[in-house]
């Protein structure tokens, strides 16, 4: 098969991987791709967001199956426009992908059919979310824009004078653009953060192993929120009797959910839980694998990644059996100085040559470039620094020993990644 990955990320380096372990894969293209992923698969001249070129391509070459991996193309309906030209998909439609495109859509549905989650009222315009906020005045409180903010739309005001700048920020500055017309001023929840991503076809719905993020950008999970700055799988605080509770009052109730708002689901769905004092709730869908999760659970996948997507566009994913690593896997993103504020680019990063890593490690990029033989750092998050080994402990010792083996001027990155206070 010739299988094109659309997207330039950590996440499509490590989707590029798996599937390079498929049998079935004749030709692999990535679009854009980024200077690691140039030497996994071909690396097209198009952009994520160019839906007319991905198209034209994908017809032209005769491209078998197109995986869309990013938010912004998803809620743009790259996929809608592929699929009209009969092309096979991996990632749901436009109607779908409003899951995490707006957060309005999504806490409505979660109201509407009773899956649990924060408390939360919308708001329109500024001087409305700022009385109710005065108010109410309970601090923390939580604003999200409806829109899609690379990650970073979500601001936790400790008092008045923080909520002020962050409704302005949002909702007068524009910083997210058209995503802060509207915001979600929700309840502040406690608790321990959980990802599980799952493979559903609309019907079936198959959660991969946990996940946990470490979203800040410092250690102790201070500073701002980022994209992700490391992950580790399996979550230690994510039980089976989580995930069953999980399953029978979030994943299949969202999956009949949007099948009874006519948007059935196809591809991956993220559920961002938290495990709070009166049970898992969900803080946020992502309609796509996340990113730097993907980094740490396709790693452990053992079933054929090419069979699986295969499965969902048929929706035919009863029939299989995903079976998964008993390993555990620990990922360690670097980053450019002054992320995810402003960064310099082009910087030359060294000791990433096989002979300088480690066993076990695999290096994923994020945001590189190659030019004249050099790995140049070409964006905020650089590199995905990931080990699987028999324990968690074990993962976390080998990618550190990796990211100690490579360089570059004003690299940063978390030192507590997948210890237990910070998770
Ligand atoms: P999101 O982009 O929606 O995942 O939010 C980013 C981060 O903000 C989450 O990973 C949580 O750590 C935090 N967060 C979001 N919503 C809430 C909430 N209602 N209560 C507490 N923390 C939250
Ligand atoms: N790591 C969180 C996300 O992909 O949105």
């Amino acid at each position: 098969m010739k299988i094109l990955v659309v997207g330039s990320g950590g996440r499509e380096h490590a989707l590029i991987r798996k599937l390079k372990e498929s049998s079935k894969v004749e030709e692999l293209y990535c679009a854009p791709g980024n200077g690691g992923i140039a030497a996994d698969a071909q690396c097209l001249p198009i952009q994520t967001m160019d839906i007319d070129g991905i198209v034209k391509f994908s017809k032209e070459n005769s491209i078998d199956l197109v995986i869309v991996a990013p938010d912004d193309p998803l809620v743009a309906g790259m996929v809608d426009a592929l699929q009209a030209e009969g092309i096979k998909t991996f990632g749901p439609n436009q109607r779908a992908a409003e899951i995490e495109g707006s957060k309005v859509f999504s806490k409505d549905l979660m109201k509407k059919y009773q899956i649990p989650t924060a408390g939360y009222e919308i708001f329109a315009d500024y001087d409305s979310a700022l009385s109710y906020i005065k108010e109410k005045n309970e601090y923390p409180v939580v604003i999200k824009a409806d829109g899609l903010a690379l990650g970073k739309g979500v601001i936790i005001a400790q008092n008045e004078q923080e909520a002020v700048t962050g409704l302005q920020t949002i909702m007068q500055d524009k910083i997210f653009g058209a995503s802060g017309n509207r915001v979600v001023i929700e309840e502040f929840l406690t608790g321990p953060e959980v990802s599980v991503l799952a493979f559903t076809d609309g019907t079936t719905v198959c959660p991969m192993v946990s996940s946990k993020d470490h979203k800040r950008a410092y250690d102790d999970d201070k500073g701002p929120n980022t994209g992700g700055m490391g992950t580790i799988s399996p979550n230690p605080y994510y039980t089976e009797e989580l995930a069953d509770e999980c399953m029978k009052t979030i994943f299949m109730p969202t999956i009949e959910a949007m099948n009874s708002e006519n948007r059935p689901f196809s591809g991956c769905l993220y559920f961002g839980l938290m495990i709070t004092p009166k049970g898992p709730k969900v803080i946020e869908y992502n309609a796509r694998f996340g990113d730097p999760e993907a980094q740490v659970v396709l790693p452990r996948l053992k079933t054929d990644l090419v069979d699986i997507m295969l499965a969902v566009y048929e929706k035919k994913l009863n029939t299989l059996k995903i079976e998964w690593s008993d390993e555990a896997c620990a990922c360690v993103i670097m980053a450019s100085g002054g992320y995810p504020g402003n960064y310099p680019k082009g910087i030359e990063i060294k000791g990433l040559n096989e002979k300088a890593q480690v066993d076990g490690a695999t290096v994923y990029h994020a945001g590189t470039k190659a030019e004249n033989g050099k790995i140049l750092t070409n964006g905020g998050r650089v590199l995905g620094v990931t080990a699987k080994a028999k324990n968690l402990s074990e993962a976390l010792d080998k990618a550190y020993q990796a990211v100690e083996k490579i360089s570059f001027e004003g690299a940063m990155y978390r030192k507590d990644i997948g210890k237990i206070k910070s998770i």
